[in-house]
């Protein structure tokens, strides 16, 4: 990374995220398994003076200033005001190119905030990286179980724990997959208020379904230790049935499944937190996955493909949980 000044701008990346297995239950504490997209966010701090703080979102037609009434703006405030007194007290000029879906439930706004945090202090750790990206998303989500932030800030496969942290994973092969968009954006707070007062109503059916979550998440990460995507994809299949109950799927995101299955998916289940957004499909390699793509297309939906490839041990480290008030 280049010293700032002199007409030079600096730029910060983070990808999206898809969630394999345990959205929803992850925010009560159940494990979940996420993969990093291709697909991401990058964020560059012009090296021209600015008046004030100020971001813009290519693409949306969005400039926001720190508390200026927007979302977008607090959201901003907090992410500053996080990065403490060196970062926050120089007026800087931020623009942001999003390729990833807004209300998509493949981690957009979690991939913004991590992509501004590193543009902002490209020298920051990945812990302080999470802990400015989680102030951020808090505005946006409530409730959040960090696990967006912690797949765009460290990408590949990870297993997550709330309150613990992001473990990365070891994969034995490249995990290929498409990602299918219904196209219609939903908010993750009304839908996580959702399945929280579900699980008020009926404690011991949501018990049962979490429970069952937990045990497909550590069935699917030995699946990928070993490369059985066979295993994982069935995985994938009975946690989509298991979130038809909570109940948080739509017709569009059956219809994206049936398709994707309908191609040979290995396996397929919406992402997220559903009532919208994307689902996503196990494929066996590049060329399965586009045709999974190619035949959402066909129906009507958008669609791309995004691949992770292999890790080995020596990345096993946990990342701990930001731990902000
Ligand atoms: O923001 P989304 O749509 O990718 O959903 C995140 C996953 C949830 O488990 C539904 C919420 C959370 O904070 O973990």
């Amino acid at each position: 990374m280049t010293a700032f000044g002199n007409g030079e701008e600096r730029s910060g990346r983070a990808g999206g995220k898809v969630i394999l297995l345990g959205e929803h239950a992850v925010v009560h504490g159940v494990p979940a398994l996420a993969v990093g997209l291709e697909r991401g966010v990058i964020a560059r701090v012009l090296a021209a003076e600015a008046r004030g703080h100020e971001l813009h979102v290519a693409g949306w037609g969005v400039a926001v200033r720190p508390s200026d009434g927007t979302d977008l703006g607090s959201a901003f405030h907090a992410l500053l005001e996080a990065s403490g007194p060196s970062i926050s007290a120089r007026p800087r000029m931020i623009h942001v190119h999003v390729e990833l879906p807004p209300g998509g439930g493949v981690g957009c706004s979690a991939a913004i905030g991590v992509a501004v945090a590193r543009a902002l202090d490209p020298s920051a750790s990945i812990e302080r990286v999470m802990e400015r990206a989680t102030a951020w998303e808090r505005i946006f989500h409530g409730n959040p179980s960090g696990i967006d932030v912690g797949a765009a800030a460290v990408g590949g496969c990870l297993r997550f724990v709330r309150g613990e942290g992001v473990r990365p994973l070891v994969t034995a092969r490249t995990v290929h997959l498409a990602v299918g968009a219904t196209g219609r954006a939903s908010s993750t707070k009304m839908m996580v208020e959702r399945v929280a007062a579900l699980r008020s109503e009926d404690p011991a059916r949501v018990a049962g379904i979490f429970d069952r979550v937990g045990e497909l998440v550590d069935a699917a990460v030995s699946a990928l230790g070993s490369g059985d995507h066979d295993a994982l994809g069935a995985a994938m299949n009975e946690n989509h049935s298991l979130l038809r109950e909570l109940p948080v799927s739509t017709p569009e995101l059956d219809e994206l499944v049936a398709i994707a299955r309908g191609a040979g998916a290995l396996g397929a289940k919406l992402t997220g937190a559903g009532g919208g957004g994307c689902a996503v499909a196990l494929a066996s390699d590049e060329a399965h996955a586009l045709e999974m793509v190619r035949e959402w297309s066909r129906a009507g939906f958008d669609g791309w493909t995004s691949a992770s490839a292999p890790r080995q041990s020596d990345a096993m480290r946990l990342y701990p949980a930001a731990t902000l008030p």
